[in-house]
């Protein structure tokens, strides 16, 4: 695999391809947010637990970094609980639905992403999806989260930063994934855990292909 000017997922999707995903998409995002929500928690709780045990102590009062926290942000979300958490993201991560937030959206991730967010956003799935986290967390409010737009081969933390680095389904879209390793390595304090998931390789465009979404 070249990674070395583009991610394996970049490969360019004809307009077929396009509305199968968003057809897909839509249906996924219809389905049971109870599940969804369910599992994004049950996710992150397994990588606490992996964490702790590689830590040796409790994830209480420590310097958190998610990389490519996202749009949902469930996972940043449990991981604040107790700690200093930050999210950084190479998209936008305002969540407010207005003109100057889209226009933004459209400036620094393009059409397609922006079409995503105001379709998700529009037919409340994002709000049906934290009105459930909140619910599973036995929680009234949603957590206030600092997430920041920036890229992971390149970030602007000073060195020995963070205590923990947790990052879920996002390595497999990086452009150039060492770069972002060393970059990891270089914010992380010593003695820290890095606990990276991501999904494996399954074909020329990997788990993300609209053929799979789509089930084709
Ligand atoms: C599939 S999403 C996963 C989002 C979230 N972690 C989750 O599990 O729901 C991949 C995320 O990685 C982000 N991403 C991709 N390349 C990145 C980079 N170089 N630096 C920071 N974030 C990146 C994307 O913008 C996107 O939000």
């Amino acid at each position: 695999m070249d990674t070395a000017s583009k991610g394996y997922n970049s490969k360019r999707l004809g307009i077929f391809s396009r509305f199968s995903e968003m057809r897909a998409l839509i249906a996924a995002y219809r389905r049971s947010p109870e599940a969804r929500v369910r599992n994004a928690i049950a996710e992150v709780l397994v990588a606490i637990a992996e964490i702790e045990s590689a830590l040796g102590k409790p994830l209480q009062d420590l310097d958190i970094l998610e990389i490519g926290s996202g749009q949902h942000s469930l996972e940043l979300a449990v991981l604040s609980n107790g700690n200093r958490a930050i999210g950084i993201d190479q998209e936008n991560c305002d969540d407010r639905l207005n003109v100057r937030n889209v226009l933004r959206t459209m400036k620094t991730d393009g059409f397609i992403r922006t079409a995503k967010t105001v379709v998700r956003k529009s037919m409340g799935f994002d709000k049906a999806k934290r009105k459930e986290f909140l619910r599973q967390r036995g929680i009234a409010s949603f957590p206030k989260l600092t997430i920041m737009q920036m890229d992971a081969e390149s970030m602007s933390f000073p060195s020995n930063s963070f205590d923990v680095i947790f990052s879920g389904a996002v390595f497999e879209h990086i452009a150039n994934p060492e770069q972002a390793l060393r970059e990891s390595a270089r914010v992380l304090r010593p003695g820290g855990v890095f606990n990276c998931g991501f999904h494996l390789y399954t074909s020329d465009s990997g788990c993300h292909d609209a053929r799979i979404f789509a089930n084709r």
